[in-house]
């Protein structure tokens, strides 16, 4: 059975007391109503990882991740928070290479590919974001910009274990945020690109790697994405921030 991945990115939102409830609320909205193939994962702000976890509890697909980390097992670096530290607080997977990472913080292909693989080999599941600007896709760049990020990215990775807990996510920069979706054609393309490249990149086990799309997710857009080709979940962020809208998208 593939499962499909519903990803909440909650970024600088939300206080320890308010993701515990938009968690305990969203468990409630979703109790006997997940499918089998559906897997919540909840990306809160580091203050709110612990509290999140303790709210799942046991209740089966749902899993914690983060939004960030830094590629050290410890050390000066001021400010920074290990793999070691995050799965110790319940946390299984991290996002790597966010589009807000790679542009407001200036996170470069070599450092995002030092943080796949430390990521990985540390323990983390990695989901890697990958995404063209506006510009690049005006100057027909969507496929030299997509080869560019995976291939540098993943470059360093050829053990399948580890691979195997590799995901990606697929988010146009100029639909974060924007309310400007992507359109179907579009998101089909682009995934369909993404996986052959996995392919070449990987010998063997890129049909199973998940390719979520996110950008502009909405409760009112879910069931155009979900059924298409290559797509394996999406990754939410706006619209994940209240538990109703998000259960929506969830079962939708
Ligand atoms: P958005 O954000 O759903 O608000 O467009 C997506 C993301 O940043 O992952």
């Amino acid at each position: 059975m593939t499962k499909q991945f519903m990803a909440a990115n909650w970024k600088m939102f939300k206080t320890r007391q308010e993701a515990e409830e938009t968690t305990r609320e969203l468990l409630s909205l979703t109790a006997t109503k997940l499918p089998g193939d559906r897997e919540v994962l909840l990306i809160p702000p580091f203050t709110s990882i612990a509290a999140v976890v303790e709210t799942i509890g046991s209740r089966t697909g749902f899993s914690v991740g983060a939004q960030n980390f830094y590629p050290a097992e410890s050390g000066a670096y001021t400010g920074e928070i290990s793999p070691g530290m995050l799965l110790d607080l319940g946390c299984s997977f991290a996002l790597v290479g966010h589009s807000e990472r790679r542009h407001l913080f200036h996170e470069g292909d070599d450092f995002l590919a030092r943080k796949v693989s430390f990521g990985l080999e540390k323990g983390l599941k990695i989901i890697l974001c990958i995404g063209e600007t506006l510009n690049q896709r005006k100057e027909g760049l969507l496929e030299t910009t997509l080869s560019r990020q995976l291939t540098s990215a993943l470059s360093g990775i050829s053990n399948l274990d580890i691979a195997s807990r590799l995901s990606l996510a697929y988010e146009p920069v100029w639909a974060i945020g924007t309310g400007e979706v992507a359109g179907t054609e579009d998101i089909g393309e682009a995934h369909n690109f993404v996986r052959s490249e996995l392919k070449n990149i990987f010998s063997r086990g890129a049909e199973e790697i998940p390719i979520l799309y996110g950008g502009s997710v909405k409760p009112g857009n879910i069931s155009e994405i979900i059924p298409l080709d290559n797509v394996d979940g999406v990754l939410v962020g706006g619209a994940s921030l209240q538990a109703e809208g998000f259960s929506r998208i969830v079962l939708g």
